[in-house]
């Protein structure tokens, strides 16, 4: 089992659930986080911490589709180890549906 981030993320990235991994097993795109599959040792801490509530144990059906882009994406993307500012239109972005298709960045963070 692991901890998957959805695209509920994109555009939020408030990195609130960095801190609390333990494992540092978080990567970061252009506009969103991802999960190590492999390396997430899933404890849950990160669970709560999201307000976009993005992030979903892989045993909830919800979270299958997004496996694959995580384990695609913390195999490319830099790790990120602490909570960074988000930007100031996040949280305009917390009730935004399917982001996916029109918003979703193939780009690594840019740092
Ligand atoms: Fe993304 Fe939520 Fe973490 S918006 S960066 S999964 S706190």
């Amino acid at each position: 089992m692991t901890y998957v981030v959805t695209e509920a993320c994109i555009k939020c990235k408030f990195t609130d659930c960095v801190p609390a991994c333990v494992a540092d097993c978080f990567y970061e795109g252009e506009n969103m986080l991802v999960i190590h599959p492999e390396e997430c040792i899933d404890c849950g801490a990160c669970v709560n911490e999201c307000r976009a509530n993005a992030i979903l144990p892989d045993t909830d059906p919800r979270a299958q589709i997004w496996l694959e882009l995580n384990q695609k994406y913390a195999s490319i993307w830099p790790n990120i180890v602490e909570k960074l500012p988000s930007s100031k239109k996040a949280e305009d972005w917390i009730e935004v549906a399917d982001k996916y298709e029109t918003h979703f960045s193939e780009k690594p963070a840019q740092r």
